[in-house]
């Protein structure tokens, strides 16, 4: 029998209370186990709780302690495979961070749940379930880390949360394609893996660099650009109108930040489409890099990890693995 290990970290997952006013992250890593008799058929487990948080406390510093013990998994032969238990709220953010920093070495499968373990119609113990069986499955470490939720199989870098409370909440960007869905009880893959790129090699220990996300709205004012420099930011994300287009008075400021060394994304507010270099003069203008298919929250992870790895990077460089998707 093979043996999966399950690394729980909260989330409404692990919610317990009424519907609208439960607790995430409350039950512990072999409850949910418990709650699904047919995980006990499939694999023998290997349970741990690495954190018991709502997925909106999970800190930067907390995907590389993740990322640190999913290696330490994958190195042990008596691993077949590694599920992850999270909170739907941040896990887009989670999910490209391990994208980024896990090896494809064996399967490691995320899962979550928009209602709590405590609800009937939990969607949890389903979840979990399909989860198990992707993880189970001979082609899964190939499409390197995954999600699955509500009967789809989604790459952690085309990973976004469209919904606010349905279940089918967590989808795959437009654009992005599905990797796969679970049917009759198996896996079944619709897409080729993910372009996987060498994974960032950061250690558990290193400082991550302050990266920030700033919200162009009608008359957004530009001082919030000085603000986030002045405070320490090494790269700003700005989550534009439209197709990412610049407000003109925060043309100054971006200048001042550029100057300054800071790095600069161009990403859209808008969920779908992306931002690409050169359909507007905004890149050449102020000096900015195109998102790519990155929402706002993913480049910020891009960006983060990017230049712990690599501070001296060229902006050229760091261009191109922004457009690559
Ligand atoms: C969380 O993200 O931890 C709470 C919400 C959820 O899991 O859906």
């Amino acid at each position: 029998m093979p043996t999966l290990a399950l690394i729980a970290t909260g989330g409404t997952i692990a919610g317990s209370g009424p519907l609208h006013r439960y607790t995430a992250g409350v039950l512990d890593a072999a409850s949910l186990l418990d709650a699904v008799p047919e995980l006990a058929e499939l694999a023998a487990w290997q349970v741990e709780q690495i954190f018991a948080i709502d997925s909106r406390d999970m800190q930067p510093a907390q995907w590389l302690k993740l990322a640190s013990r999913i290696r330490a998994l994958q190195a042990d032969p008596t691993i077949d495979g590694i599920v992850i238990t999270h909170g739907t709220d941040t896990l887009e953010e989670t999910a490209f961070a391990l994208h980024l920093l896990i090896a494809p070495a064996k399967p490691v499968v995320l899962t979550a749940a928009m209602r709590p373990a405590s609800a009937r119609s939990a969607d949890g113990p389903a979840n979990l379930l399909q989860a198990a069986i992707t993880a189970l499955d001979t082609d899964a470490a190939r499409h390197g880390v995954t999600v699955v939720a509500n009967d789809i199989i989604i790459h952690s870098d085309t990973l976004h949360k469209a919904h606010t409370h349905h279940t089918d909440a967590l989808r795959c960007i437009e654009g992005g394609g599905l990797a796969g869905r679970i049917l009759a009880g198996k896996a079944q893959w619709l897409t080729p893996p993910s372009s996987l790129q060498p994974a960032l090699q950061l250690p558990e220990d290193i400082a991550l660099p302050r990266i920030d996300i700033l919200n162009a709205a009608a008359g957004t004012p530009p001082d919030l650009i000085d603000f986030c420099v002045a405070a320490g930011a090494r790269g700003l994300i700005l989550a534009l109108t439209g197709h990412g287009s610049i407000p003109a008075d925060w043309r100054p400021a971006l200048t001042r930040a550029r100057q300054a060394g800071v790095h600069i994304v161009r990403a859209s507010r808008i969920a779908a489409g992306g931002v690409w270099p050169g359909c507007n003069e905004d890149d050449e203008a102020s000096d900015c890099i195109a998102a790519g298919l990155h929402s706002p929250q993913q480049a910020r992870v891009r960006l983060m990890l990017t230049l712990a790895a690599q501070p001296d990077i060229s902006r050229n460089r760091l261009a191109a693995l922004f457009s690559a998707r």
